[in-house]
């Protein structure tokens, strides 16, 4: 009989202590953070989902790779080492070191978009688009029809709509200065996008002509799902698979603090000399010289490491498992969640399951307040406070309205994870009670960091 139980690939020696609140303790907690829990101070939470970003534990071997970091202004070996680890891996001729994602983002866009274009993506991040509506430019998301329904059940519900593309490239092309594909696709559900869809991406550039970029912050996830999702890609290491994404693509973003299993930093990396050029410019005057590009050398040690890392088969296999697991447990009690679950969270549906509060009274919101006030469970809103506030002023519902609860790599143990399926049960199970929100201030752009909300 096969072995089921998937165990995780390594084992602990340096713990750190998670502190235990009162529920009177948490509800004072919150109402100081104006209702937002990205206002919390973290020691105040217990099992801290707000994101899978920077908040990783990095590897013995991470650590020591850090103690040998070379930390010279200009040229250091440890920027060598990150330069060639990444070259090894995307085949980029250019490899820009930047603090994190967005500031790659910044640089791309700001190097590149000219008001009034277009860049399409499956589903932009919430940086992206910022970094795109900055410039005056639109982000458009051209996600399959099935990678908007949340239980709508698709192996690769990332991918992004080539008939759309096709007919955007053809109507506007000359208003597309380059297209985006995000891996995974955290906005939709950290879903992933298969290869045969990068390469369908491939030849509608190669027909109008356009460069391709990966948003690749999640990019070994995405080649675990091609393994064991994909026709004839089951024999391939992820290493291989995530190789031949990077070739199909003209350049990438990343969030380092990702799939770089890093606490910081990220990189650009492309191939086109020209636009490389304008992007070190760039990068000299917001986020320092070429070689080190915001980062401590020991960062790049780090990122360099933990790219090496991230593409371990049993690293990758418990990665994708531990999240697949707790979108089981929830699923097996009813709790609407995006179908099937993502690589680095699940998203819970708080648009079915709250349908007494309109997306405009964020019951998005609602929800992940009830998870700490009742368990110290720290998750976010990916919905109308995140993607409603259109650029002229206006809201309108988020196209869903979800709660993420995105899982820290390598930090949690499955105690903690059935801790977190009892909790989201139990809360599910008082949700008539719940009731909505409204914005007592809020911040023009990215809204949803900083806003304060009070109960109706
Ligand atoms: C898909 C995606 N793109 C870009 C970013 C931005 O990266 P960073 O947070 O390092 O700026 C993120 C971060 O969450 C992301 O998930």
């Amino acid at each position: 009989m096969d072995f089921r139980t998937v165990i995780e690939p390594f084992r602990i020696r340096s713990v750190e202590s998670v502190k235990f609140t009162t529920r009177e303790d948490r509800v004072a907690a919150l109402r100081a953070a104006g209702f937002n829990v990205f206002r919390l101070h973290a020691e105040d939470v217990l099992i801290d989902l707000l994101t899978d970003s920077g908040t990783g534990a990095m590897s013995a071997q991470q650590w020591a790779a850090m103690m040998q970091s070379d930390e010279s202004y200009a040229g250091s070996r440890s920027f060598y080492r990150f330069e060639r680890v990444v070259r090894d891996l995307t085949g980029f001729t250019h490899v820009i070191p930047t603090h994190q994602g967005r500031a790659a983002e910044r640089i791309l866009f700001h190097t590149t978009l000219h008001p009034g274009q277009i860049v399409p993506n499956n589903n932009h991040f919430d940086t992206t688009r910022a970094n795109i509506e900055v410039e005056e430019a639109e982000a458009l998301d051209l996600v399959i029809p099935e990678g908007r329904v949340p239980r709508a059940l698709h192996p690769f519900k990332g991918n992004i709509d080539l008939e759309r593309l096709d007919h955007l490239l053809s109507d506007h092309g000359d208003r597309v200065p380059l297209v985006m594909v995000t891996v995974t696709n955290n906005s939709g559900g950290g879903q992933p996008v298969s290869l045969e869809n990068l390469h369908g991406v491939r030849d509608l550039c190669d027909k109008y002509e356009k460069p391709f970029f990966l948003d690749a912050c999640r990019f070994a996830e995405n080649a675990w799902f091609i393994k064991v999702r994909e026709d004839g890609q089951g024999g391939r290491t992820p290493k291989e698979i995530a190789q031949e994404m990077f070739s199909l693509a003209d350049g990438c973003t990343m969030s380092a603090k990702k799939d770089g299993l890093a606490n910081i930093g990220g990189f650009l990396a492309l191939n086109d000399n020209a636009w490389a050029e304008s992007a070190r410019n760039l990068l000299i005057l917001t986020e320092g010289f070429p070689t080190y590009g915001g980062l401590a050398g020991y960062d790049l040690e780090a990122i360099a490491q933990g790219l090496e890392e991230v593409v371990e088969e049993p690293y990758l296999r418990y990665r994708i498992r531990s999240t697949e697991y707790l979108g089981e447990k929830l699923t097996a009690a009813g709790v609407p969640i995006i179908q099937p679950p993502g690589g680095h969270a699940i998203y819970l549906d708080a648009r079915e399951l709250l349908p007494q509060v309109p997306p405009t009274q964020y019951p998005g919101i609602a929800l992940a307040n009830e998870l700490y006030l009742e368990k110290g469970i720290r998750g976010v809103e990916i919905g109308t406070v995140m993607f409603g506030m259109r650029p002229d002023g206006r809201e309108q519902p988020g196209p869903m309205d979800l709660v993420r609860l995105a899982i820290p790599r390598r930090v949690y143990a499955q105690s903690h994870i059935d801790y977190v399926a009892e909790a989201v049960i139990q809360v599910a199970g008082g949700r008539d009670r719940l009731r909505g929100y409204r914005i007592t201030s809020a911040p023009r752009v990215l809204r949803h960091f900083t806003a304060m909300f009070e109960a109706l």
